[in-house]
């Protein structure tokens, strides 16, 4: 499979990064439900979603996150958005519309972090290499071959559309100390929103 930097695709597709213009979501943590749910596909790209993908990319690059699905905003569709390249934001920025895993290579493990998941990290077993199809907001139909970072992203957001944190992914014993430090804290009224999150996809 070729690199992430053979990619073909529009780049960018028209997105300028503008700090000053910014409209950002709340990002949604576990364990609130909406993040357990599979989003159903989008049948039409218009402004709407247009202007989801817009705030989803605000919202990532000032998380700041290297990736971000439409169901951690709350919003139940099936749109990503990932830029594994934080130096010059936009340039590299995909925004995919009902993208799907149509070829798997190899094995990696890669420590994970996640927007939605406060406060953890843990190496999570992925495809090294992925071939997704997914669609653009001009009509596109792209595919695009990824290893490395970008490979890892593609396949975590995807799972997010998919109602699967990468907490899911991990052994059961670290899943449950977890979930067990999560439900202390809000037990002892710590506001999730509001603890440190790690550069995260
Ligand atoms: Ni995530």
């Amino acid at each position: 499979m070729a690199s992430a930097a053979a990619l073909r695709l529009p780049a960018g597709g028209g997105f300028v990064y503008d700090p000053a213009a910014m409209a950002l979501r709340r990002i949604l943590k576990f364990p609130a439900p909406e993040l357990k749910k599979n989003a159903p596909e989008l049948g039409e790209i218009d402004g709407q979603v247009d202007e989801l993908l817009r705030d989803m990319a605000d919202t990532m690059y000032a998380a700041p996150g290297v990736g971000l699905a439409a169901p951690q905003i709350g919003v139940p569709a099936r749109a990503i958005t990932i830029d594994v390249d934080h130096e010059n934001p936009g340039k590299q920025l995909l925004r995919l519309i009902n993208p799907v895993i149509v070829e798997r290579d190899g094995t990696v493990l890669w420590e994970e972090a996640c927007l939605s998941v406060v406060d953890f990290a843990a190496e999570v077993r992925r495809s090294a290499k992925v071939l997704v199809k997914a669609w653009t907001l001009d009509q596109q139909e792209v595919a695009i071959e990824a290893d490395g970072l970008l490979a890892i992203a593609l396949q975590h957001e995807i799972d997010h559309l998919d109602g699967k944190l990468f907490i899911d992914r991990v052994s059961a014993l670290k899943r449950d100390s977890y979930k067990r430090r999560i439900r202390k804290m809000i037990r002892d009224g710590v506001s999730l929103d509001e603890l440190p999150s790690r550069p995260a996809i």
